[in-house]
């Protein structure tokens, strides 16, 4: 402990310490000023003075805000200790880059690393200290509103895009006046609610929750994450923010995370739903003695402040590690040094600053942009071409996604608008909405789009319909859409669908009924120019898919590193025995596009595939050398994937797991040598003791371009 957060202990009153630990949210100061007003009037303990010695402030942004705020604040607290200020900049701050689960498409941790540090430089100059993410809680179920906030199904590419974008958002310490503190969420598995339905119960295996969910986590503590978010679900069937197994045996001992624990919105008040507690006080208790540092908005630890006098010695020595793990923060973010540390109201408005984050905002969208279907190379398009762009997403700046702070749709360009800059003639209308259909809308768009060459469906669902509290029973393109679709192909045209969503939806119907499709997920203030330059070829498409796209809502959850089971479809039919074997009666177990799957423009072959030695220690490196040679008339860029098979584990072991990938360009006629590196350790799986481990004895890896068509060597571990 520094002598400055020792001394400042020293001085603070138990109800000051306890103050620390609140954060309210900017409601509670008005014109800069605290004020207790509205439906807060009802929390009689919470007086003005309190309000002056919270710790942090949610959800205020904006330089001359925070800067008024902060003034009147130090002027009012005692010892002059600095207000942290915090807000959910996900995926940018004012220049918005795609969505994570985009930015996982990149397949690029530097396009994840570039988007965090520039939504963090934008956020320092409009006063903010702290930002919620990266969201790295690993999804397997498109019923969930916010797959859309994570980068996917695998905890390998999760695990190198959560390093990527604490990397991003904090820099290297210590710290500059660019960079933020990451606060990593939601610990832990709020991925995983049963159904999809969103806040509802997580329950699995510990086994499972170490060996999938738990190393993206792992992999942001790893790389410094400063804080950690509790999840509002029960894990093990305890409430997270109460879970002293999860919260002080699991994060704090084992992965030895030494920062500030924060709830997510009210979680502790919710321990009483959970019914996990008595009442408000109780609940208090049981988060601070699980390490709960930062109650977000329950008003729970403002509970400790009318009976501060009576609350006994082993509670207010947790109310001093809270302390003073937050003042740590504090002083390490330079905060006591100045309190206006970064802000800048001029930068905050300087085109300059901000055009050039444009650019990189492109380049991310481009990069996360995936082709999943280009029948008889529809794609690319002549410039010269006629587009009639049709479809309730063509005129819309509803490209931004959810979680996108000060992002303005208003201002973002739309598809057809982005298209007009690139192609020669483009004619446009919506010719449905999201959810609604009428002939005479249709018609008008078939007369428009008659004497186009090629029509571009800009299709999917508006950025309200993913995110926190979206979860659907249906994830189906609307019914509304498929009908367009079918009234457009009637004209014989060339038929492209551009699907903007925020989630894996069952395009089984667009797939068929496009000549090629592209996912564009929420790409973004440029993701319209980036759709532009695919579409025209001026940019390659290179996105890969970071989470399955099932054929039907009956195969969720569906995802790619699944287990052999006792009755494997291979084995059975091998067997001449086709009923009992893991299947469906009514449809495939094949998903409609697989993990890592994506098209190019290019052809790119991988024609050598060599194992430097197929038998080695625990602290070799498995050695491939790869050959991938470009045949086509462009030069072509693809992400070369790895995947390795345990044969026989303690534990059933995925029949595939990715562990490397590399996105690589392949010039035009030619060749590329790669050498991929695998560390041995990276094999490693959780035993049922949970110990971690990489087992001897018989391995495959597998290499190609997506999860399913994979070339295969075998190798061995040694002792
Ligand atoms: C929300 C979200 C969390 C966010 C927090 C503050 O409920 O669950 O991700 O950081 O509240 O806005």
């Amino acid at each position: 402990m520094s002598n400055l957060v020792s001394e400042l202990l020293a001085k603070m009153t138990t109800e000051e310490k306890i103050g620390q630990l609140i954060q309210l949210t900017g409601d509670f100061f008005q014109d800069g000023k605290a004020a207790i007003t509205g439906p807060i009037n009802e929390l009689a303990h919470l007086k003005l003075q309190t309000v002056y010695s919270v710790g942090s402030v949610l959800g205020v942004s904006g330089a001359a805000d925070v800067r008024r705020i902060q003034e009147n604040y130090l002027a009012n607290n005692r010892l002059k200790i600095p207000l942290l200020f915090m807000a959910d900049v996900v995926h940018g701050y004012q220049t918005i880059f795609p969505i994570p689960l985009g930015l996982g498409a990149s397949f690029d941790p530097t396009v994840m690393e570039t988007a965090s540090g520039i939504a963090a430089k934008e956020s320092v100059a409009a006063g903010l200290h702290v930002t919620f993410a990266p969201m790295v809680d690993l999804v397997r179920d498109p019923r969930w509103g916010r797959v859309m906030e994570s980068t996917g199904e695998d905890s390998y590419l999760n695990s190198v895009m959560a390093q990527a974008a604490v990397k991003g958002f904090q820099g290297d310490s210590p710290w500059d006046e660019k960079h933020l503190a990451a606060s990593v969420k939601h610990f832990a598995a709020y991925g995983a609610p049963e159904a999809g339905r969103e806040y509802n119960t997580v329950d699995m295996s510990e086994w499972r929750f170490r060996e999938q969910y738990l190393p993206a986590y792992s992999a942001a503590i790893n790389a410094q994450a400063m804080l950690v978010m509790t999840s509002f679900n029960t894990l093990f069937g305890v409430p997270a923010t109460q879970n002293q197994h999860l919260l002080r045996d699991i994060l704090r001992d084992e992965l030895g995370f030494h920062g500030v624990v924060i709830t997510d919105w009210n979680a502790i008040e919710e321990l009483v739903h959970h019914g996990t507690v008595r009442d408000l006080k109780d609940a208090a208790q049981k988060a601070l003695a699980a390490g709960v540092d930062i109650d977000m908005m329950a008003f729970a630890y403002a509970e400790f402040l009318n009976k501060a006098v009576e609350l006994e010695p082993g509670v207010l020595k947790l109310i001093d590690e809270s302390a003073q793990r937050i003042l740590e923060l504090k002083e390490t973010m330079g905060l006591f040094a100045d309190p206006y540390r970064g802000l800048d109201e001029s930068k905050e408005k300087d085109p300059e600053f901000i055009r050039d984050n444009l650019v990189q905002a492109q380049k991310a969208a481009e990069e996360s942009l995936v082709l999943v279907k280009n029948h008889r190379r529809t794609l690319p398009l002549s410039q010269r071409q006629k587009l009639a762009v049709i479809g309730p997403v063509a005129q819309t700046g509803d490209l931004l996604g959810s979680w996108s702070w000060k992002g303005d749709v208003e201002t973002t360009q739309s598809i057809a608008d982005a298209l007009v800059d690139t192609f020669s003639e483009i004619v446009t209308a919506p010719g449905c909405g999201y959810h609604s259909f009428n002939k005479q809308q249709v018609e008008q768009a078939k007369l428009l789009a008659s004497d186009a060459d090629v029509i571009v469906a800009a299709i999917g669902l508006p950025s309200s319909e993913s995110g926190e509290a979206t979860s659907i029973t249906d994830i189906s393109i609307p019914a509304e859409q498929i009908a367009l679709l079918k009234e457009l192909k009637t004209l014989n045209k060339p038929l492209i669908s551009v699907v903007i969503t925020g989630r894996p939806l069952l395009l089984k119907e667009v797939h068929t009924l496009s000549d090629a499709v592209l996912i564009g997920w929420f790409p973004g203030s440029k993701g319209a120019q980036a759709i532009a330059n695919i579409l025209s070829g001026k940019v390659e498409p290179s996105g890969r898919l970071p989470m399955t796209f099932p054929l039907n809502l009956g195969q969720v959850p569906l995802y790619y590193n699944a287990y052999s089971t006792g009755r494997p479809i291979e084995v059975g039919q091998k067997n001449g025995e086709y009923k009992y074997v893991t299947k469906y009666v009514d449809s495939s177990n094949e998903p409609l596009y697989p993990f890592g799957f994506g098209l190019g423009y290019g052809k790119i072959l991988l024609t050598d595939m060599t194992m430097v030695s197929n038998s080695l220690k625990m602290n070799d490196q498995l050695i491939l050398d790869v050959t991938l040679t470009n045949d086509s008339p462009r030069d072509s860029k693809t992400v070369l994937q790895c995947y390795t098979h345990q044969k026989v584990g303690e534990t059933v072991r995925p029949l595939k797991e990715l562990k490397w990938f590399k996105k690589v360009t392949v010039e035009k006629q030619s060749s590329l040598k790669i050498q991929v590196n695998i560390p041995v350790a990276r094999l490693a799986s959780v035993h049922q003791d949970f110990s971690t481990k990489v087992d001897v004895g018989d391995y495959q890896v597998m290499v190609g371009f997506d999860s399913m068509n994979l070339k295969v060597l075998d190798f061995k571990v040694k002792e």
